[in-house]
């Protein structure tokens, strides 16, 4: 079956084609970066209008990429939440449209549940039950996934996202949107010692995570470094040793207490250089193996939807005419799929 993909819950439109027996044929993102960057964050009124102007060119792109036609489709899959209302409407009503005049099933795909299928889309893939780490800029969470929508969160987020802590300080520090990839850049020329930022939570029981602590503590810092690059090189590796060591102790306790042997990080924030190592590094010493999506497929991207739609239609599930988006939608409250 080939299934297409749309997503469209925040600022990156995404559309991408997989096959159940060939795999993913084609891909294409448009970035909204430079739309949202002059305002610092993601315009939600924006966002929408700008998916409206990209998606049916991109879909249209990824045929071509494919030597597919649309008589080729054997169902839709969208991005129904969580995420930004107005921008989850253009995807769906759009690959809904598009699956009504054409005949198909559509599927209404949870954003995250793609987020951590993405390493599915690797060679050597993680195989069920695993360890997920999902870090995005909504969402921090650590999940126990037993099989396709057998999903218990194990922690989560308190406050900020570990995405959100990453953009917030990239802005205290004059960097522009989206923070991880700048951030990440500035730490490279940091030098150890200057500073020392908490570690959130760590010493204290439990599997949860809060980072809003520790965008405070960097805004105090900030204001002594202002004006002095080095001091905010330094001041960006003690928040990025921070967060990494703060995720990497949690993913630890996590695996211990589980028992699990295989551990999938994904979202945005994994594709951090310094998080990947330290967490290949902790998991060689339990002897857990680690799998990771390409780095392009740990941000949003509308392969990831393509693949999870694919998992969801080709198990005989799919969606009523009625269209249905949600800002908010826990990963628990998905149906499992029978294996
Ligand atoms: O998964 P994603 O593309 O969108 C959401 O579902 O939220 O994640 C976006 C987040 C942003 O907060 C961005 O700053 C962060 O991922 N991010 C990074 C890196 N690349 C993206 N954070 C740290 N290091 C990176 N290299
Ligand atoms: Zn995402």
């Amino acid at each position: 079956m080939l299934v297409l993909g749309i997503e469209t819950s925040c600022d990156e439109t995404g559309a991408a084609l997989y096959h159940g027996r060939n795999g993913l044929l084609a891909h294409r993102l448009h970035s909204q970066v430079a739309l949202h960057a002059p305002y610092g964050g993601v315009v939600p009124e924006l966002a929408s209008r700008d998916h409206v102007r990209r998606v049916l060119p991109l879909i249209e792109g990824v045929l071509e990429d494919a030597g597919c036609s649309l008589d080729d489709l054997g169902g839709v899959a969208y991005t129904a939440g969580p995420g930004l209302i107005g921008a989850l409407m253009v995807g769906a009503a759009t690959a809904r449209a598009l699956a009504w005049s054409r005949g198909l099933p559509a599927i209404a795909v949870h954003h995250m549940e793609a987020h951590l299928l993405a390493p599915l889309l690797e060679p050597d893939p993680p195989t069920f039950p695993f360890l997920a780490l999902l870090v995005s800029g909504g969402h921090t969470m650590l999940v126990r996934v037993d099989g396709l929508g057998r999903y218990a969160v194990l922690g989560e987020s308190l406050d900020d996202a570990a995405g959100e802590a990453f953009d917030k300080t990239a802005k205290l520090l004059g960097l522009g949107y989206p923070g991880g990839p700048a951030l990440e850049r500035l730490a490279g020329g940091g030098r150890p010692g200057r500073y020392d930022f908490p570690r959130p939570l760590l010493n204290r029981p439990g599997l949860d995570f809060s980072f809003s602590g520790l965008k405070t503590a960097v805004a105090l810092a900030v204001a002594g470094a202002a004006g002095d690059r080095q001091a905010r090189a330094d001041l960006a590796h003690a928040f990025l040793e921070a967060v990494v060591d703060t995720l990497t102790g949690k993913c630890r306790r996590a695996l211990e207490q589980t028992g699990l042997t295989c551990l999938v990080a994904a979202g945005g924030v994994s594709a951090n250089l310094l998080l990947r190592e330290r967490l290949r590094g902790m998991a060689a010493e339990l002897g857990v193996r680690v799998c990771y999506p390409r780095p392009e497929f740990c941000t949003d991207n509308g392969a990831m939807i393509a693949y999870a739609g694919w998992r969801r239609l080709a198990a005989g599930l799919h969606e009523g005419l009625a269209i249905g988006v949600r800002a908010r939608w826990g990963l628990d409250d998905l149906a499992s799929v029978p294996a």
